[in-house]
């Protein structure tokens, strides 16, 4: 059998072969198209995009699911050249690599950005217009993803996140703030998949418990990771959060307690799993992987 690793390993292949091909339809030829790819290439996990197939593939053909996984990469890296511009966390390492507007310039950033964010939503609705017997899932799914990185969700977060920089440091803003900026597109890609595959709405109910559980956990870690990971694993600057005095978990509940509440949030998000038995066996390793990763 192979661990969770080899399989996110393979789809995160599987993402990156259509991304491609995608972009070369999608793009004209030229520096904003290079901008765009830089950052899409630039080698993310592929967390959401694999979350996505893999709650597509419980239910039917993951295939069928790619092109959204795709679009959520997209918006997820649209949303990281962003995080990074000078006017938000003023980053100059991603995934590795110098961010986008310390190569290609600020002006090129924003537009890679929105370049991305559009592409995602033209994917998805090509997808739809093409697959007609699949128009009303399509656009559930598109409605999931449209409410997930809007102005009620992952934007949302974002202006929380700026907006509580150097304020006091609340556990229900920080929850407010978490449970959007990230957590609301994990969530998405959890469901969406699901909602492709023509999924139940009592199983979609236990996927989204599962969702906001291994979310918070996702972003616990990616707090801890900021304060004590090392540069070369996680590919971004740690000690940001501190330097900005962000609304962090690891501000509010050190880091002990912040290890304890991920521990806590996984096992619940492993036991909303059971009602699908050895079907849901991926999506439970997962969330274990996300409690230990240090990248
Ligand atoms: C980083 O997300 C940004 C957050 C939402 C915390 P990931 O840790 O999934 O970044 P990549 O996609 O692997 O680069
Ligand atoms: C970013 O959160 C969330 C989004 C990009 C929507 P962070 O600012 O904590 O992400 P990192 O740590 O820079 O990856
Ligand atoms: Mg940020
Ligand atoms: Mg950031
Ligand atoms: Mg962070």
């Amino acid at each position: 059998m192979t661990g969770i690793g080899d399989t996110l390993k393979s789809l995160g292949g599987t993402v990156n072969t259509r991304l491609r091909e995608l972009m070369d339809v999608m793009c004209e030829p030229g520096i904003l198209k290079d901008a765009m790819n830089y950052s899409l290439t630039a080698g993310g996990k592929r967390l959401r995009p694999a979350l996505c197939l893999m709650t597509a593939g419980m239910f039917g053909d993951a295939a069928r699911a790619l092109d959204f996984a795709c679009a959520i990469e997209m918006i997820h890296t649209y949303s990281l050249i962003h995080d990074d511009l000078p006017a938000m966390d003023n980053d100059d390492l991603r995934r590795g690599k110098p961010t986008n507007h310390v190569v290609f310039t600020e002006a090129y950033a924003i537009l890679a950005g929105d370049g991305l964010l559009n592409c995602a939503f033209e994917v998805m609705l090509k997808y739809a217009l093409e697959n007609k017997d699949k128009q009303p899932e399509c656009i559930r799914a598109m409605s999931i993803i449209a409410g997930a990185s809007g102005v009620t969700g992952m934007i949302a977060g974002q202006a929380g996140d700026i907006a509580f920089e150097g304020k006091e440091h609340d556990p229900d803003v920080l929850q407010y703030i978490h449970t959007r900026k990230t957590g609301a597109m994990i969530k998405a890609s959890v469901l969406s998949g699901a909602v492709l595959s023509g999924a139940a709405e009592h199983e979609l109910s236990a996927l989204e418990t599962y969702g906001s559980c291994i979310c918070l956990t996702f972003q616990i870690v990616d707090d801890i990771l900021d304060e004590m990971g090392d540069q070369t694993r996680i590919g971004k600057t740690p000690g940001k959060d501190a330097g900005a005095d962000k609304l962090t978990f690891t501000s509010v509940y050190g880091i002990e307690k912040s290890k304890k509440i991920a521990r806590r949030q996984t096992d619940m998000a492993v036991k909303a799993l059971e009602c699908f038995g050895q079907k849901a066996q991926t999506l439970s390793a997962l969330a274990t992987y996300l409690l230990s990763r240090d990248r």
